[in-house]
């Protein structure tokens, strides 16, 4: 096929991106999004910081804008993110313990209650492993609330929305190492006590290489019984942007339980990576060499 959204399709799966409400008017940025992608994130919009910016009072205007505009064109929604450290309201920062953690499990029955039926996947809880080179957990708020935030939220979410997928999502997890590792034993053991969890995210903020073991680490997760996706897919430019994204498609396509990939933008100068260069159109709206062996890699074999 001639585009990502149906190149993708003809192999069982998505290719999404990444929209943020306030350049929807912009019509050379709606008009790729449209043509290509069948998937579409809210880049900021359902956060937990734009959806109950006052506590118990749900704002839903920009996310439905979003949501709105990619089931009217035909596309899926993934829904980013239900809990996450980073982009707390205000007040939501200036609560602990028990009743930050009431709150959390409030915000996750709310807003999954509130799109259920409509979001392919939910991101439930994003980024709640540290970069510490041994596989444990974060600390924050929501952490020192008790090591089973992340389960209670998940069997919050099934029970608001039981359609939905529901993933774990991070970054800097694209191969085998000790924060990927945290979380495969974390998802081994969710589903070994029947935690309901559907599906890891994989970031993929790529810089100029990406570990050999990219596809064998998601095949790993996919061995536990739970889908994988590429959730916020953008490659450094300068490298080998080309021939990554199209080692990354081809991973994902060689991993069955891959249901698709999202980069996390449409043009260059939509990226929030100023200067990297990270995405598949220049900041003209023209396609690039990375775009073309994306395509390419979709529609081989
Ligand atoms: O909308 C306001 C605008 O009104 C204000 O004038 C301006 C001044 O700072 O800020 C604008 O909000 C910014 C928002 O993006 C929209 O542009 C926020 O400051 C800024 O922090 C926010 O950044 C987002 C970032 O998450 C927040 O952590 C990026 O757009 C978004 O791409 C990024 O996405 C995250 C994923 O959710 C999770 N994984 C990592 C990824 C990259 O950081």
């Amino acid at each position: 096929a001639s585009t990502l959204g149906a190149s993708a399709a003809e192999k069982g799966r998505y290719f999404g991106t990444a929209i943020a409400a306030g350049r929807m008017s912009d019509s050379t940025y709606i008009g790729i999004a449209n043509r290509e992608f069948n998937m579409i994130t809210a880049e900021n919009e359902m956060k937990w910081d734009a959806t109950e910016p006052n506590q118990n009072s749900f704002s839903y205007s920009r996310g439905d804008q979003i949501a709105n505009w990619a089931r009217s064109n035909g596309k899926q929604v993934r829904g980013h993110a239900l809990l996450w450290h980073a982009q707390m309201p205000g007040w939501a920062q200036n609560l602990s313990g028990s009743a930050l953690r009431n709150a959390a499990i409030n915000h996750v029955t709310k807003v999954a209650t509130y799109y259920r039926g409509k979001i392919h996947s939910w991101d439930v809880v994003n980024e709640a492993f540290a970069d510490d080179g041994r596989g444990s957990r974060r600390d924050s708020s929501l952490q020192r609330t008790g090591n089973d935030w992340i389960e209670a939220a998940f069997r919050a979410a099934r029970a608001a929305d039981p359609g939905a997928k529901l993933c774990y999502n991070d970054y800097n997890t694209d191969g085998i190492n000790a924060k990927s590792t945290g979380i495969y034993n974390m998802v081994r053991d969710f589903k070994s006590r029947g935690v309901p969890i559907d599906c890891v995210g994989f970031q993929a903020h790529l810089g100029t290489s990406m570990p050999g073991d990219f596809q064998a680490n998601l095949q790993r997760f996919a061995d536990l019984g739970v889908d994988v996706q590429i959730t916020e897919l953008d490659i450094q430019q300068g490298g080998n942007q080309a021939n990554m994204y199209a080692a990354v498609t081809n991973a994902c396509l060689a991993v069955a339980r891959c249901n698709g990939i999202t980069v996390w933008g449409v043009r260059d100068s939509d990226s929030w990576r100023t200067g990297a260069n990270p995405l598949l159109f220049d900041s003209s709206g023209n396609k690039k060499a990375a775009y073309t062996s994306v395509l390419n890699a979709l529609n081989a074999g």
